[in-house]
């Protein structure tokens, strides 16, 4: 059994002051929360969250990575310097990045490869646009991205944890129907089990404006294993309901 996976992905959002007490919330209510989880927090808040984290059952996690293991690449930041802070999960091809930062499919992979080595798991996002889903492009467009990953990931593609976001839900209020994601989800899953004995371990996750009132919903589909979270993860007593729902 896999288990469901719920990560909070915080995007450029946060403070000091913020964080400390979105965190204190959460960890004052966490009975009946047996899920994994996780949050993405802006990378100058790892130390901070790294120190809040310990001892705690929720694991920390990054937004992005460097393609590259180290050098001249002024702004970036490395997957080893990540491991510095136990981050343990990195998110690799959000549709922010692709969309605002021009990130191809190779490049996304090429972040893949990078955390895998450092021994970070990559939350590999993959999801299509509304005009890419209007136009009957969707199995195609999410096959594309998730193809390059296993292209250069193939001997530890069991290793990744895949979120399915369309770009049409994220930040939206529209969410996809259970019904439309776990289409997705197991084409996704085919698609891991061509590549990997052990496609049953990977865990793919539903991103795009999943809340506390649609999150029970999505999670009891076969292969809708967890959550990538953005607005909800930011108010603890919706993040923390959807933790419990993931728990049960
Ligand atoms: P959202 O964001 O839940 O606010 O739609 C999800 C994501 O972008 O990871």
């Amino acid at each position: 059994m896999r288990g469901k996976l719920m990560i909070g992905n915080w995007k450029m959002n946060g403070s000091l002051a913020a964080n400390a007490s979105l965190l204190t919330d959460l960890l004052a209510d966490s009975v009946d929360v047996y899920c994994r989880s996780a949050v993405c927090v802006p990378s100058l808040y790892l130390a901070q969250m790294q120190s809040l984290l310990t001892g705690t059952s929720i694991a920390l996690g990054a937004q992005d990575v460097s393609a590259h293991e180290d050098g001249a690449y002024t702004g970036e930041v490395s997957a080893t310097m990540l491991r510095d802070f136990a981050v343990r999960y990195c998110i690799v091809g959000h549709s922010e990045r692709r969309q605002y930062h021009a990130e191809s499919d190779m490049l996304v992979a090429s972040k893949a490869q990078r955390a895998l080595a450092a021994g970070i798991t990559p939350i590999v996002c993959v999801g299509e646009s509304l005009a890419e889903r209007e136009a009957g492009q969707t199995e195609v467009v999410v096959k594309r991205q998730l193809a390059a990953v296993i292209h250069a990931n193939g001997h530890c593609i069991s290793e990744i944890v895949v979120a399915y976001e369309p770009v049409w839900a994220i930040g939206t209020g529209l969410t996809a129907t259970p019904e439309q994601a776990q289409k997705v989800h197991a084409v996704l899953r085919a698609q891991l089990q061509v590549a990997t004995a052990h496609a049953d371990r990977v865990s793919i996750l539903y991103g795009g404006s999943m809340n506390a009132a649609n999150a029970a919903d999505l999670l009891a589909q076969t292969d809708v294993d967890g959550g990538l979270i953005g607005g909800a993860a930011l108010k603890a007593p919706d993040f923390l309901s959807m933790l419990k729902t993931a728990s049960r």
